[in-house]
C-alpha cells in the first residue's frame, strides 16, 4: 500500500547521509529533553505501536516500549507465541490487520523476506527490530554513541571482530552512506554476505575491508566492536563456533594493540569469556551501557521520522 508521508525503516542505506544525520540529531535533542525530566513532549499521543517478536529480546522490547510510552503513545508486545506470523496467519494478513489498529509496526523476525513482505502489505510504517540479515536500529544507536563519545562517525575507524552477521551488514550499509573506515575481521568462511559487501564498496563512500587477522586489523581503531559468535537461530552451532572462532576473542591484549584511543562496543547480550573477556566489558573505555541506553533514543527519532513528526 502507498504510505504517503510515512516511511519504513528497514535498511540504513534506504536513506541518504543528510537524513541519517538528521535522525541522529533529533535523537540527541529528544534524549536531552527526556534526560532533563521533561515529560510534556508527547508527539505519539493517541498513537499505538505493535511490536512483533519471533525471537527473544531485552533491549529492543524494553527500549521501544518505554520510548513510545515516554513520548505519549501506547505499545503492544506480541511475543513468539502470540501471532505466530507465517504459521498461524500469513504475513500479508498480519500486515493488513495490524495496520487497521496501529499507527506503526516494529518487527523482530528470522527471515528478512518476511520483514519485506510485512512492509509491503502494511499501510503504516514498519521498523526493522532485527532479522537474520540486519539490525539497523542497533547501528543507529551505535552511531549516536560514537557521536557522543568521539564527536563524529565520519573519518573514524571501526573494527568489528567476529562473525560476519546481521550486525556487520548494518555496519556495511552505514558505510555506504557515511564515509568512515569499517573493517570486519572474521574467520575464513564467516564473512558477511558478499552482495552486501559489494554494494557497500560500490557506493564509494566509506573504506571497507574484510580481513582475517584481528591483531593486524585493530591497530589504530577508534572502536573495537564485538557480538556473539552464534546468533539467535544458530545456538545449536555454539560449541562448533567456539572452536572455529579461537583467536577472535576481544581481550585485554587485543585492546592494547588497538591503542589507548579505542573504545569497546558490543550490541549485547554478551557472553563474557567467549567473544569478549569480562575485563574488556568492565574496562573504563567500554561504552556498552551508554550504547544500550541509546537504543531508545535512536529509535524514538527513527519513529518520529517514520511517522513524519
Ligand atoms: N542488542 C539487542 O538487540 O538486544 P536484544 O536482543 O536484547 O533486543
Ligand atoms: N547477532 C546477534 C545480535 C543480537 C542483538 C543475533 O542476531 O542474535
Amino acid at each position: 500500500e502507498e504510505k504517503t508521508g510515512l516511511q519504513d525503516f528497514l535498511h540504513i542505506n534506504d536513506f541518504d547521509k543528510g537524513t541519517i544525520l538528521k535522525i541522529l540529531d533529533r535523537a540527541k535533542e529528544v534524549k536531552a529533553l527526556l534526560k532533563s525530566g521533561e515529560r510534556t513532549y508527547l508527539p505519539f499521543k493517541g498513537k499505538t505501536l505493535a511490536m512483533i517478536f519471533a525471537k527473544p529480546s531485552m533491549r529492543t522490547r524494553v527500549s521501544f516500549e518505554t520510548g513510545f510510552y515516554l513520548l505519549g503513545g501506547h505499545a503492544i508486545f506480541l511475543g513468539p507465541k502470540d501471532i505466530e506470523m507465517g504459521k498461524r496467519e500469513e504475513t500479508r494478513d498480519v500486515a493488513r490487520v495490524l495496520s487497521r489498529y496501529n499507527d506503526i509496526i516494529m518487527a523482530r523476525l528470522f527471515a528478512h523476506q518476511d520483514l519485506l513482505d510485512l512492509a509491503k502489505y502494511a499501510s503504516v510504517p514498519v521498523i526493522n527490530g532485527l532479522t537474520d540479515y540486519n539490525h539497523p536500529c542497533q547501528i543507529m544507536a551505535d552511531a549516536l554513541t560514537m557521536i557522543e563519545h568521539i564527536g563524529q562517525i565520519e573519518g573514524t575507524k571501526v573494527v568489528y571482530v567476529g562473525d560476519g552477521n546481521n550486525i556487520v551488514h548494518s555496519w556495511l550499509l552505514l558505510a555506504a552512506v557515511i564515509p568512515f573506515h569499517f573493517v570486519c575481521v572474521c574467520p575464513k568462511g564467516f564473512e558477511p554476505d558478499a552482495k552486501t559487501v559489494e554494494k557497500a564498496q560500490q557506493a564509494g563512500v566509506g573504506k571497507i575491508e574484510i580481513t582475517h587477522d584481528p591483531k593486524e586489523a585493530v591497530k589504530g581503531a577508534d572502536v573495537v566492536y564485538s557480538d556473539v559468535w552464534a546468533s539467535m537461530g544458530q545456538k545449536e552451532e555454539a560449541e562448533y563456533r567456539r572452536k572455529v572462532f579461537q583467536g577472535f576473542q576481544v581481550d585485554e591484549e587485543l585492546m592494547k594493540i588497538a591503542g589507548p584511543q579505542a573504545y569497546f562496543m558490543h550490541c549485547l547480550p554478551a557472553e563474557r569469556g567467549v567473544e569478549v573477556t569480562n575485563g574488556v566489558v568492565e574496562a573504563p573505555n567500554s561504552i556498552v551501557f551508554p550504547q544500550a541506553e541509546n537504543r531508545m533514543h535512536a529509535q524514538n527519532a527513527i519513529m518520529l521520522h517514520s511517522l513524519g513528526l
